[in-house]
This record gives structure tokens, C-alpha cells and sequence, in this order.
């Protein structure tokens, strides 16, 4: 076991040797690229002992973003043979090479944090002015492109939206997809157990969407009609909702006009107006929708829970959330297992179909905490801290033996424990 002083170093080394150059891989080999939520996550991290550091992730992050507005899920700054499906795949045809679809946007929530906590103010003042526009795009994009009718619930095309890609939550949604047929090499599986990975049957899924999206050159309105893969991601859904309120109080914070703020509090009004068709009152619990054939994904996974985080949930629906939650936790030796470990589909160590997964421990906990909930939120912190006492700075953990899971040296589990874990005040450069 490390004690604090060692785990608050091991963390500020992970972050540092994942550095590529003003953007940290998640960890090498198996992701030798630029993420999404990754990166606005261990901006967190950075931001303890080097804030202009974190700004500058923030900064690569928002290099890679479409003339639309999307910020991509995966920027290929540089070239790499250790992962699958890289740029040529994905049909990439832009400045930064990138992938065409986006990731959960928990960017405008860490930018509220970072903003809050920063003590360089005029490096804020600096940043605010170049990103504000940029932000607010990427979330006009969400609103636009994936919700055109308006429903105030997002859709997304692909697993690897939601971040939570093998999510047995997205069985029945990706079986409708049909495999691709031509043979390619799996680089994941060289780098980590494959009980720890998704299954073949998901990747020729996954692939075929990325055939699809690029075969129809990225055209937003054709696959908003064709995609045959359209899920009302209750993850995503609930992040967007929280990082858009953020958005309007940061934009009020920063003293940031834009011409269409308004929209936002519209989308934000819709949203909350709509969230309860994703309430399944028979079984008290929010689920995402095959909006295909608009029927719920019946699997309890944790993205339920992130409504909480996201302020979504009545009072009468947290009273139900609150004990469910509590009996999930010590379902497993640890909390909070990605999926109920009383559900037929669980399974502790592979990928996101039952492990725990820190960044979302620390979101939910938030959600809890907001109500009222102290010692359910408690009780994630501590088992968080648990498990990078016991295992070190893993992507993921076995909700039942603890055993560190997926890809070592890990950014957002490194970046996390310097926010969230440690009794660790921020030192300026
Ligand atoms: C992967 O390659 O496993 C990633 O999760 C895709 O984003």
C-alpha cells in the first residue's frame, strides 16, 4: 500500500509521462491518441500542480473541432501502430485527423471547475476568450445535429459515443447492426486480456458504423434519417444536461455574450421536460431508449444514475434512486459496479458490462451529495480511494476482487485521485 505523499506523486508522474506533447494519451499502446472525455478529465488532474498545462490539453482538444461545431471523440495528432481503427478507417478528411462522431461533453463542467478553482486569473481571462465561442458551439452541435426534431432527448450513433461502448445496455440496439464482413486485426486484445475486452461480434458492429458514417461522407441529416444505430443515450444525455447548465452560469461568470445563449436555456428547459419518457415507472429507473424502435434498454447500468449528476431527478424519484443505489453498491465488494451485479448481464472485469470506473464513481457521488445523500457519496469516495490504494492507477477495477483492469497508468484515474481522492491542494507554477 502507498501512502498519500507517494500516490499524489505516482499520479502527477502518470500524467506526465502520458504527455504527448500538450495532450495526454489515456495510456500508451492501447490508446496512443487524443480523447475526448478522457482529456477534459485529466484537465482535472493537471490543474493541481500545473494549470497552465491543463489549459493547454483543453486547447489540442478544441484544435480538432469541425467547422459544425462537433468536438470529436478521437483526435489522431500523430501517427501510431498500436491501435484499431485508426484515421484511414474512420475516412478522417480534416486538419486534425480525427473520428466523426463525439464523446460524453463533461468538457463545459471541468472548464466551470477549472474556472472556479484556477488562481492565474488572467491565464482564465486568456482562455475564456479564445474557448467560450468554441464551447458554445460544440453544444449547439449536440442540439442541432442530434436532436433536430426538437424531443429534448439527444440521440447518438454509436457505442463509442456513449463512452461506455460494450454497455449491455446497447445489446439489442447493436445486434439490428449488421457485421462488416472483410477481415481486420483487433490491436486491443495484443495489449490486454481479452476477457477484459469487448467481443468480436461488438467490433464488426462498431466497424460498420464507421464504414457508414464515412460512406455517406458525414452527412448529418442523411444519417439522422438512416443511421441504423439511434439510441437516446441516458449518459450522454444526463452529462449534456449538466454541462450545458454550467455553460449559461459560466458565460454569466465570464461576462461571455453569445447570440444564441438562448437556445441553450431552451434545450435545457426541454430536456428537463422530456427526461421522464426515460423513466420506466414499472421498474423506478431511468433507461436509455432504442429510439429505432423506441423501446427502453432494460439493463441497470450506472449511466441511469448520472441523472442525479445532472440535477434530472424528482424528489419522489430520488427517495427510489437512493436505496436502489445503496443495495447495488454492496452488491459487489466495491462500488459502484457498472452494471447490477444482480443482473444476468454483469460481469465484473469486462470493459463496461459490470468493473468500476472512477471518473464515474466521482460523478455520481456529485449527484448524491447534491441530494442530500452524504453517505452514499461517501461510500464511492472511499471505495475509489480503496481501490488506487490496493491497485494503482488502473483504467478500470473488478468490482468483486479490486484487480486493476484495462490499460495501466491510466490519465483519468491518475488525474481523478489528484482531484477527487487525495487531500491535495493546488500548487501554482
Ligand atoms: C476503444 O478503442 O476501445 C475506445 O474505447 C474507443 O473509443
Amino acid at each position: 500500500m502507498n501512502n498519500q505523499t507517494d500516490l499524489i506523486e505516482i499520479a502527477k508522474q502518470t500524467l506526465i509521462k502520458n504527455d504527448l506533447g500538450g495532450y495526454t494519451v489515456p495510456t500508451h499502446g492501447l490508446y496512443p491518441f487524443q480523447w475526448n472525455w478522457d482529456s477534459a478529465i485529466t484537465a482535472l488532474g493537471w490543474m493541481k500542480f500545473d494549470e497552465a498545462r491543463a489549459w493547454q490539453e483543453l486547447e489540442l482538444l478544441f484544435s480538432g473541432q469541425w467547422d459544425n461545431g462537433m468536438i470529436p471523440h478521437v483526435l489522431f495528432h500523430k501517427e501510431s501502430d498500436t491501435y484499431f481503427p485508426g484515421p484511414d478507417v474512420w475516412g478522417s478528411d480534416k486538419k486534425v485527423k480525427s473520428t466523426s462522431i463525439s464523446q460524453p461533453p463533461v468538457l463545459a463542467s471541468v472548464m466551470k471547475i477549472m474556472f472556479d478553482s484556477c488562481q492565474d486569473r488572467a491565464l482564465v481571462d486568456q482562455k475564456m476568450a479564445e474557448f467560450m465561442p468554441k464551447l458554445v458551439e460544440y453544444h449547439l452541435w449536440w442540439y442541432r445535429e442530434r436532436d433536430p426534431e426538437q424531443t429534448g432527448l439527444v440521440v447518438s450513433y454509436h457505442p463509442w459515443e456513449s463512452g461506455m461502448d460494450n454497455s449491455p445496455a446497447w445489446d439489442d440496439a447493436l445486434a439490428a447492426v449488421p457485421p462488416v464482413t472483410w477481415q481486420y486485426t483487433r490491436c486491443d486484445t495484443t495489449h490486454i486480456n481479452a476477457s477484459e475486452r469487448p467481443h468480436k461480434e461488438e467490433y464488426d458492429r462498431f466497424l460498420y458504423l464507421v464504414e457508414f458514417f464515412k460512406n455517406h461522407n458525414f452527412d448529418s441529416n442523411y444519417i439522422y434519417q438512416h443511421c441504423p444505430y439511434k439510441v437516446n443515450d441516458i449518459g450522454i444525455i444526463a452529462i449534456l444536461h449538466k454541462a450545458t447548465k454550467d455553460l449559461i452560469e459560466l458565460c454569466k461568470l465570464a461576462n461571455y455574450a453569445h447570440p444564441e445563449l438562448q437556445t441553450l436555456v431552451d434545450n435545457v428547459k426541454l430536456t428537463e421536460s422530456s427526461i421522464n419518457t426515460l423513466w420506466y415507472a414499472e421498474e423506478q429507473y431511468f433507461y436509455s431508449r432504442n429510439a429505432l424502435t423506441d423501446t427502453l434498454c432494460k439493463v441497470k447500468t450506472n449511466a441511469g444514475l448520472l441523472t442525479l449528476y445532472a440535477g434530472l431527478v424528482s424528489p419522489s424519484q430520488a427517495a427510489v434512486l437512493k436505496p436502489l443505489a445503496k443495495s447495488w453498491a454492496t452488491a459487489s465488494t466495491y462500488s459502484m459496479a457498472s452494471t447490477h451485479p444482480k443482473s444476468d448481464k454483469y460481469e465484473p472485469q469486462r470493459y463496461w458490462r459490470g468493473p468500476i470506473w472512477l471518473h464515474i464513481n466521482w460523478m455520481i457521488a456529485e449527484g448524491f451529495a447534491d441530494y442530500d445523500d452524504i453517505e452514499l457519496a461517501d461510500m464511492l469516495k472511499n471505495d475509489a480511494k480503496h481501490l488506487i490504494e490496493k491497485t494503482g492507477y488502473y483504467e478500470y477495477f473488478h468490482a468483486d476482487s479490486g484487480a486493476g483492469c484495462g490499460g495501466g497508468a491510466f490519465s483519468w484515474t491518475a488525474a481523478i485521485a489528484l482531484y477527487w481522492l487525495l487531500d491535495n491542494p493546488a500548487v501554482t507554477k
